[in-house]
């Protein structure tokens, strides 16, 4: 999709991956509407972008739908149509199966799917309606396609967005509004502070507490991708209309054995032409 004079709406835009996207675009000619829960990384983000004219930030907690709505109406306030949904927030919720209670799952769901969810339902009428096409980006990630311990919460939420990615962009595609799912590999951010965003409602019967303030003091590594650099794959991604963004070859090995298994696990007997035919629709050929 063209990006330049277009207008983006980006979800956890004031830090890490967000922002390295709402670089890229804003280099690349576009307006973007940065939504974030952090008030005064917003004000950050907008200095560093330094480029006001093409820059609005309003703050938002995904979860809350009255409040998409009426942070939608700013990005059109401002920019008029939106074309491009960003769904970037997240948060790292991660922990041992058997410490996983349900705050954990609620929150987990609520922010990685649900903020997916809520942009879908408040912005894709708003795309359709001026008929001008667009992109929806869901932030997905690696992790989702190669599961890894001790995040049943995280990769849950995350298959769930690609899963969904996946099956809307066919039903789309008519209306010029292209889907991409992004399923990045460990990049610098904040997301191990994101305990510190943790709400109070979701603190009375949580396993993950203690473990959330010691992974807040986690070092990120200088090798892990640059959110910047990411943020240059996803502009990329948009622009080719890919439907799969991903960062890291490195995790090529273990996609291929785990798709190998799933093939492997195929009944080894003759396809039924007859019932080929049947289910025809479902076969995605
Ligand atoms: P980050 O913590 O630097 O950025 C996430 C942003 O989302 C923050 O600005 C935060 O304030 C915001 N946010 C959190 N909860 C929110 C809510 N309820 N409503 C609105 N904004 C909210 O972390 P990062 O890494 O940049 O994360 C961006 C996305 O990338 C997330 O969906 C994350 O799960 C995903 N991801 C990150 C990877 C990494 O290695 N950093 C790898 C794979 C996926």
């Amino acid at each position: 999709a063209e990006v330049r004079g277009r207008t983006a709406f980006i979800t956890g835009g004031a830090n890490g991956i967000g922002l390295g996207i709402a670089r890229a675009l804003v280099t690349a000619g576009a307006n973007v509407a940065i939504a974030d829960i952090r008030e005064s990384a917003l004000d950050e983000a907008r200095a560093s972008l330094g480029a006001d004219a093409q820059v609005e930030t309003v703050q938002l907690d995904v979860t809350d739908r009255e409040g998409y709505a009426r942070a939608a109406d700013r990005a059109e306030a401002r920019f008029g149509h939106i074309h491009m949904l960003i769904g970037n927030a997240g948060v790292g919720v991660m922990g041992p199966i058997t410490e996983t209670k349900y705050d954990d799952w609620d929150w987990a769901m609520g922010v990685n799917f649900g903020g997916v969810v809520n942009g879908l339902v408040t912005i894709l009428p708003r795309i359709r309606a001026h008929g001008e096409g667009g992109q929806i980006v869901t932030t997905s990630s690696q992790s989702a396609l190669i599961p890894i311990s001790f995040s049943a919460t995280y990769t849950a939420a995350k298959a769930a967005v690609l899963g969904l990615s996946e099956a809307i962009r066919g039903e789309l595609a008519p209306d010029n509004i292209g889907v991409s799912a992004f399923l990045p590999g460990p990049v610098q951010s904040n997301i191990a502070a994101s305990g510190e965003l943790r709400p109070d409602r979701y603190r009375h019967d949580s396993g993950y507490i203690a473990r959330e303030q010691q992974l807040g003091k986690r070092e990120v590594s200088p090798l892990w991708m640059s959110a910047d650099e990411v943020g240059e794959r996803v502009l990329a991604g948009i622009r080719r209309n890919d439907l799969y963004i991903l960062t890291h070859p490195e995790f090529a090995p273990g996609m291929r054995t785990r798709f190998d298994a799933i093939l492997a696990s195929m009944p080894d007997e003759p396809v039924n032409a007859a019932r080929a035919e049947a289910i025809g629709f479902l076969l995605g050929n």
